[in-house]
């Protein structure tokens, strides 16, 4: 029967799907839930500003600094139990002790001050790594993308010199040159990256001419740019690179192997399917490996990564152009 087990973070997991964070992984059963149901790995919700401050800056003068932050926590994760701090650290203590496979912590914070002192707390829970969700919606015009990226490197640089856990790192896509800023990472060091968080954005309803607000959770669409940017850094940084965006099945995990992924976290097909849904995913990588004959991840790795591609063009803008100039291939399932 074939062997699943990955690496990542410089853990070896049984197999390459982690439970992402979220609500669903916010408290200890979650967690349970999600390990019983064979997740490789599970990360727990993250630990926001939003909360800390929440309780170090009770006057309103000193919330008004978290305004944007506190009303996009609130409303974008309305299921996410944002209790303080302590009740985080707390559950982050016991989620590790209560399962026996790898568990991270989430940490998605502002200030550089907020970033190490937490850091710091969430390592003393005893907990396996530490994934630093670089989580921002810049709003202002006139800050340069150039000093939001030396921030996060600052940042990351101090977190580092912090705590002595595994690092990884959550980042969105919408840096001007991903590449870049993930080469600039990986000179700092992290063990791994999760490639990529998923914004919420607001939808309007016309009849009422009001805002909504709803869990928008992805399809499969969402998952060909992290496929894209899994065949093009494999081989090319010392981090693994966790997949994470619209993988919605085993064989879609399997996509994301092929490219050269380490592994994968899900969250929406979770929310879809439950997250018993797990064992499901699992059962299809094993079938789809068994099918091919491969004894172990190893065997197809990266197969389809751009290096091993016997399309050397298939990641590249070439490949753009041919399919504008045939529109023939458009293919109607989207
Ligand atoms: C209800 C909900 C809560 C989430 N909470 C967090 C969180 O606390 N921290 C985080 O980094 N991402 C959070 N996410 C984002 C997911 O971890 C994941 O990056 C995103 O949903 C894309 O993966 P998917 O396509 O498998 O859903 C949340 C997503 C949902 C739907």
């Amino acid at each position: 029967m074939a062997d699943l087990k990955t690496t990542y973070m410089g853990y070896e997991l049984k197999n390459p799907i982690i439970a992402g964070a979220s609500s669903l992984t916010s408290n200890v059963s979650g967690v349970k839930k999600a390990a019983e149901s064979g997740a490789g790995a599970v990360v727990i919700s993250s630990l926001f500003e939003e909360q800390i401050q929440a309780e170090s800056f009770l006057l309103e003068e000193g919330m008004h600094q978290y305004d944007n932050l506190n009303a996009e926590m609130t409303t974008l994760f309305p299921d996410v139990d944002h209790g303080g701090p302590e009740k985080h650290l707390i559950l982050v203590k016991e989620a590790k002790k209560a399962v026996d496979v790898p568990v991270f912590a989430s940490l998605n914070a502002v200030t550089r001050e907020a970033w190490i002192t937490y850091a710091s707390l969430l390592e003393d829970t005893g907990v396996d790594g530490l994934e630093l969700n670089f989580y921002s919606t810049p709003l202002s015009f006139s800050e340069r993308g150039e000093s939001i990226e030396k921030e996060l490197i600052e940042t990351l640089k101090a977190v580092k010199k912090t705590v002595s856990i595994p690092i990884s790192v959550k980042l969105s896509p919408f840096y001007t040159n991903p590449f870049n800023l993930i080469k600039q990472i990986d000179d700092v060091g992290v063990n791994g990256y999760v490639l990529f968080n998923r914004f919420f954005q607001p939808d309007i309803d016309i009849d009422k001419e009001t805002n909504v607000l709803q869990h928008n959770l992805s399809t499969w669409n969402d998952a060909k740019l992290p496929l894209r940017y899994a065949g093009m850094l494999y081989n090319k940084i010392q981090g693994d690179v966790c997949s994470s965006s619209g993988i919605l099945s085993g064989r879609d995990a399997v996509k994301m192997v092929l490219a050269g992924a380490s592994c994968v976290q899900v969250v929406s097909t979770l929310f879809r399917n439950k997250v018993s849904y797990i064992s499901e995913m699992v059962k299809e990588i094993e079938t789809w490996m068994d099918g091919k004959g491969y004894k172990s991840i190893r065997d197809f790795r990266g197969h389809l990564s751009e290096e091993n591609n016997p399309d050397p063009w298939v990641y590249k803008r070439a490949q753009y152009v041919r399919l504008l100039l045939k529109p023939d291939w458009i293919s109607r399932e989207g």
